[in-house]
């Protein structure tokens, strides 16, 4: 059995509404310059009332879907990744793949924040290549602004909301869009650097005394900056090493957007150009488990991903949690912008 996931479709989703650092500036202490400054990012966009995960999901899946050219009834499993789902219980993975006319598809959430599309895409991979399913569709979908303290200037200034997704279908190896390996980790150590305290079995939701910012999510910025960093570079180098790229390296590198200085360090580390990092932050911030597939779907848009370029895709997060994939980009028929809800 020589079967690889490849990737054969791709499509993004956002939120209407803009909201730039002029917008943050207006309601809270800081500016256009230190956003900018500290984080390279100049706007993000945010769900309306009412909206959720699963809306943007479902936007994203579709423009996958239809990428691949794939019939909905082709695709026997949908992975989520998610740290926002629409409710703590249960996954919302199954919604979407209903709400996409997959009813019987297997379906459900990751939750390994900012690497979750990594993990996600692990996981897919590995019962696509077993032969549990037959098509998988990837999804990375947050919405951070449900739950910011709107009063925190910082997680403000950083998080945005949207979705990206992949199909992936059986192929060979050695064709363009195979995953050609994972590179997986976690340090459970850390894990008070990127939190929701309260809402789960520690600190109940229901009849619990957490106090009221125990709700909102909470980061300790510089520390993760640092973990980032070191996280990121050691995967990726650790997976270049595994599938033979240590000669040539890779020719991109599409890594998790949290902050610019992190992706310039990251291509350091690497001893990678500017050029060969993609950046996608300026323009909708960090959004956690969108923010690779997103970034690939924009990439691909300006042509700055071309078929046959060595692809490095790498992401860290709460847990926290790293993970690296790596493939030859393949030619992909993309809907030319992400749907916007
Ligand atoms: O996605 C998962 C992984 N997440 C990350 O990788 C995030 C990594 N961390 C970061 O990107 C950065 O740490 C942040 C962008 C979150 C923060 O930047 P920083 O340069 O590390 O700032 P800091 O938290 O150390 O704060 C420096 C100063 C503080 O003021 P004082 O105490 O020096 O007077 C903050 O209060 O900057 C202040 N500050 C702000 N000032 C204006 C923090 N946020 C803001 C703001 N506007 N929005």
């Amino acid at each position: 059995m020589n079967r690889a996931a490849v990737i054969c479709g791709l499509g993004g989703a956002l939120p209407e509404t803009l909201v730039s650092n002029a917008d943050l500036a207006r309601e809270l202490d800081t500016s256009d310059e230190w956003i900018r400054s500290r984080t390279g990012i100049e706007n993000r966009r945010v769900i309306a009332p009412g909206q959720a995960t699963s809306d943007l999901a479902v936007a994203a899946g579709s423009r996958a879907l239809a990428s691949a050219g794939a019939a909905a009834d082709d695709v026997d499993l949908v992975v989520l990744a998610t740290s926002t789902p629409d409710h703590p219980c249960p996954a919302t993975a199954p919604a979407v793949a209903q709400r996409l006319g997959m009813p019987g598809a297997a379906a459900f959430d990751v939750a390994a924040v900012c690497t979750g599309f990594v993990y996600a895409l692990a996981a897919a991979a590995a019962m696509l290549t077993a032969g549990t399913v037959r098509q998988a569709l990837v999804i990375g979908a947050d919405t951070f602004s449900t739950i910011l303290d709107p009063a925190d200037r910082t997680t403000r200034a950083v998080f945005g909301d949207g979705a990206g997704a992949v199909v992936l279908r059986p192929g060979d190896p050695a064709e363009p869009g195979a995953l050609l390996g994972f590179d997986l980790g976690s340090d459970g150590a850390g894990s008070d650097l990127i939190t929701v305290r309260a809402g789960g079995s520690r600190q109940r939701s229901a009849g619990g005394d957490a106090p009221a910012e125990d709700h909102w999510f909470a980061m300790q910025g510089r520390a993760v900056f640092a973990e980032a960093v070191l996280s990121m570079s050691k995967s990726a180098q650790h997976l270049i090493d595994r599938i033979g790229w240590a000669g040539r390296g890779p020719d991109r590198v599409v890594a998790h957007q949290a902050n610019l200085r992190i992706l310039r360090a990251v291509g350091e580390q690497l001893g990678l150009s500017e050029e060969q990092i993609t950046v996608h932050l300026d323009q909708v911030g960090n959004t956690v488990a969108a923010s690779i597939p997103l970034a690939l779907a924009d990439a691909q848009n300006k042509g700055t991903l071309t078929p046959g370029q060595r692809v490095l895709l790498t992401g860290f997060g709460g847990g926290l949690t790293w993970g690296s994939t790596a493939l030859i980009w393949p030619s992909l028929h993309l809907a030319p912008a992400p749907a916007h809800i």
